[in-house]
């Protein structure tokens, strides 16, 4: 399928579900106020790939990253390692809930597919 409709519905708050699109699994996060509060904090200088939440949201409760670890491609764990993200098993890289790269190997940030709010969903592609 070229494009994926996902009902936000099905997404509580606090919660990261998987779909696929494309033959990849694409992670779908709707964050919760403190989750949201602790990623726009975070000092981009401090990042090893620098880019603001700002940058990689659309809307601040939804977070939509494409699960494939940059190191060398595992899927990540989601709700999972040290900066409450997504954990990558793999060789240990830990992202955040902004899906930026923090810890271990991987170099840069999980990929932002493109996406777009249309009514209750999100339409991935
Ligand atoms: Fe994810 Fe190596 S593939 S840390």
């Amino acid at each position: 399928l070229a494009s994926i409709e996902i009902n936000m519905s099905d997404i509580p708050e606090g919660q990261t579900k998987t779909f696929e699109w494309r033959g990849k699994p694409v992670f779908v996060k709707h964050r919760t106020k403190a989750e949201i509060a602790k990623e726009k904090a975070v000092p981009v200088a401090d990042l090893r790939h620098p880019q603001h939440d700002d940058e990689r949201v659309q809307k601040d409760e939804w977070s939509v990253v494409i699960g494939v670890c940059t190191h060398l491609g595992c899927v990540p764990i989601a709700n999972a390692g040290d900066f409450g993200g997504y954990y990558c098993p793999c060789h240990g890289s830990h992202y955040d809930a902004s899906g930026r790269i923090r810890k271990g190997p991987a170099p840069l940030n999980l990929h932002v597919p493109a996406y777009s709010f249309k009514d209750t969903t999100i339409v991935i592609g």
